[in-house]
């Protein structure tokens, strides 16, 4: 049939054509207009061809590289990210008109319920707040050490260390978190007081699902377990608490409910520092309502220093943190490390090698600003950062050992926390606290329902000795009363062109700063999304001991190639301790990236 129609249409066309084209050049213009229109019809059809082959191979590369690659949370006006379910409490109260700093506060209280690991109402730790009009502050609310406690009071009678800096009722320093959150509520909130206070009193009395992670820290606590009144309030009848079940904390709830209902000073001067102080008495602690009446948090102007066109805001002392994020940002700008590229054997050196610069710096230098005077100004200054940078040899390895500190003159886990806010008008918060040690020193005040911190440890108990996070530190960071041990927690805002742009820190202790570092190196230096950027493999040098903890995912050719140039290279089964949280403000949408070495989460509306 077909055949046939054709052999129909020649006929009748030729038919046609002797019809319509008696003379030649009547045969010639019909034929010149069909191919004029073959032509454009072809080149017309190629190029869709072509168009849509590019196309499909851009979308086959595109869906490649989305593919592979975790994407962050995104949000047009605001983000809290923090340990689930706090996040919530966070989200509430901006729901309900809070700010920021409200809702830093709300997470604050609530990680005292359902992350107890971290959550630091018997501890302290350092908030760092910047406004959308510009304003800038830091808030200190470190602990402080007891007015009994002096310099030798870890070591035994020969002079050797005891475990008494890390475990039982003398490990505590002055907790700083209530005073710490009252300052920035007085300051910058919206809401009343107890409206912040609200969801973390909800979940303690209503109670909340155990996560598997929660669960999971439970179990394998052993600061827990050596605690009566933890292991009545953190265990369910004398069985461990799986994933699924239901936790109810009254004992938290009203104490919680008494700081609530008659302010902050109730942990200080009320029936709470009573309670508090009559346990300490009981079981040898040293911390008296004295200490407590005494306690006051402080502002303090945050450091600021510039990378390419972002301005860091970085925490001062008595966090050694930011100074190390600073020092190390300086060491770095202009080197042209990256271009060896993420992961690389070179770069991995190179900022290895600032690293452990920084470090025999921190550990030297370093302590409490109203104790001893630290030379910031010095760290920082650029012809120091230049002698400091022109020391690296960039194929080699400098063995700590011949690497003092350069002004003239640990086997650890993530027990801190962290977590950033943004409000709809552009505040932003950045928290981290902390008890010291993963549920600080395991110990449950009896009736009060909270867990104290082992912050002591974070002085230098003997010099020369390693602490908690392996650190051999100082006399700056000596014991003294009233005074606060130096810290590694590194809360930091980031400026792009001077908008908001970036807020990073992390728990890990001394392995924060080099971790916050890292991410931010991977956003800026190495173009990664920002959870790209945490999910990256980390590494970790801390100039003692001397050698980098690597993560699992190097490249066992690069880790080959660190050694060949004389580092000793430790492959970590987990991760480099450091847990990194960030939150990102891409014009205006907020990306969020919880580490996913934690039980962090990012949410937002
Ligand atoms: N307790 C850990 C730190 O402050 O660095």
């Amino acid at each position: 049939m077909i055949h046939r129609s054709h052999e129909d249409l020649a006929t009748k066309n030729t038919k046609l054509t002797k019809v319509r084209s008696p003379k030649p050049f009547a045969f010639f213009v019909p034929f010149v207009a069909k191919s004029f229109v073959f032509f454009v019809t072809f080149v017309a059809k190629s190029f869709v061809v072509f168009v849509t082959f590019v196309a499909t191979l851009l979308l086959l590369v595109f869906v490649a590289r989305v593919d592979g690659i975790r994407q962050p949370v995104f949000a047009r006006h605001a983000m809290v990210i923090a340990q689930q379910p706090a996040d919530e409490a966070g989200l509430a109260v901006l729901r309900k008109g809070g700010n920021a700093v409200d809702a830093a506060i709300a997470v604050g209280f609530a990680l005292n319920a359902v992350y107890p690991y971290a959550g630091a109402l018997g501890g302290g730790g350092f908030m760092l707040v910047r406004m959308a009009d510009g304003r800038t502050t830091f808030i200190d609310f470190r602990e402080k050490a007891p007015g009994a406690a002096s310099r030798g009071m870890y070591l035994d009678a020969a002079g050797n260390l005891t475990r008494d800096s890390v475990e039982g009722w003398r490990s505590s320093g002055v907790p700083g978190t209530v005073k710490g959150f009252a300052l920035a509520h007085s300051k910058f909130a919206k809401l009343p007081w107890a409206a912040d206070l609200a969801p973390a009193i909800d979940l303690a009395s209503k109670g909340f699902t155990v996560s598997y992670g929660f669960a999971e820290q439970l179990k394998t606590s052993r600061s827990l377990a050596r605690d009566p009144e933890s292991t009545r309030i953190w265990l369910k009848g004398g069985a461990f608490y799986e994933a699924g079940d239901r936790m109810v904390l009254p004992d938290l709830a009203r104490t919680l409910g008494r700081i609530a209902k008659n302010g902050p000073d109730e942990f200080y001067t009320g029936d709470t520092a009573a309670m508090l102080e009559t346990q300490m008495q009981a079981h040898g602690g040293l911390i008296t309502r004295t200490d407590l009446t005494a306690y006051a948090a402080v502002e303090r102007t945050p450091l600021t220093g510039t990378y390419r066109n972002y301005t860091v805001i970085a925490a001062p002392p008595p966090s050694a943190g930011g100074i190390g994020l600073l020092q190390m940002l300086a060491m770095l700008e202009g080197s042209g490390y990256e271009k060896a590229g993420f992961g690389s054997a070179a770069s991995i050196h190179y900022v290895a090698e600032v690293m452990r610069r920084y470090y025999a710096d921190r550990n030297t230098y370093l302590g409490d600003p109203d104790f001893v005077t630290n030379p910031v100004t010095a760290l920082l200054a650029p012809p120091y950062i230049t002698q400091r940078r022109s020391s690296i040899d960039p194929e080699r390895a400098t063995p700590s050992k011949t690497l003092g500190p350069g002004l003239s003159a640990s086997a650890e886990h993530a027990e801190t926390t962290h977590y950033n806010i943004v409000d709809a008008d552009g505040n932003a918060v950045a928290v981290t606290y902390t008890l010291n040690g993963g549920f600080g020193n395991g110990i449950t005040v009896p009736g009060l329902g909270f867990l104290l911190n082992n912050e002591m440890d974070d002085f230098t108990s003997r010099p020369g000795s390693p602490n908690l996070f392996g650190l051999v530190q100082g006399e700056p960071n000596a014991i003294l009363p009233g005074k606060r041990p130096l810290s590694s927690m590194a809360p930091s805002i980031v400026l792009r062109d001077n908008d908001l742009y970036m807020l990073i820190g992390g728990p890990g202790g001394s392995r924060i700063p080099t971790a916050v570092l890292q991410v931010f190196l991977n956003v800026v230096d190495f173009g990664m999304n920002p959870q790209e950027a945490v999910d990256a493999p980390r590494f970790h040098h801390q100039w003692l001991p001397d050698a980098i903890s690597v993560e699992r995912g190097f490249s066992p050719d690069a880790i080959a190639l660190l050694k060949s140039r004389g580092h000793e290279v430790r492959e970590e089964q987990g991760a480099v301790a450091a847990v990194v949280e960030l939150l990102v403000k891409d014009k205006e949408w907020l990306q969020g990236a919880a580490d996913g070495r934690r039980f962090g989460r990012a949410a937002g509306y």
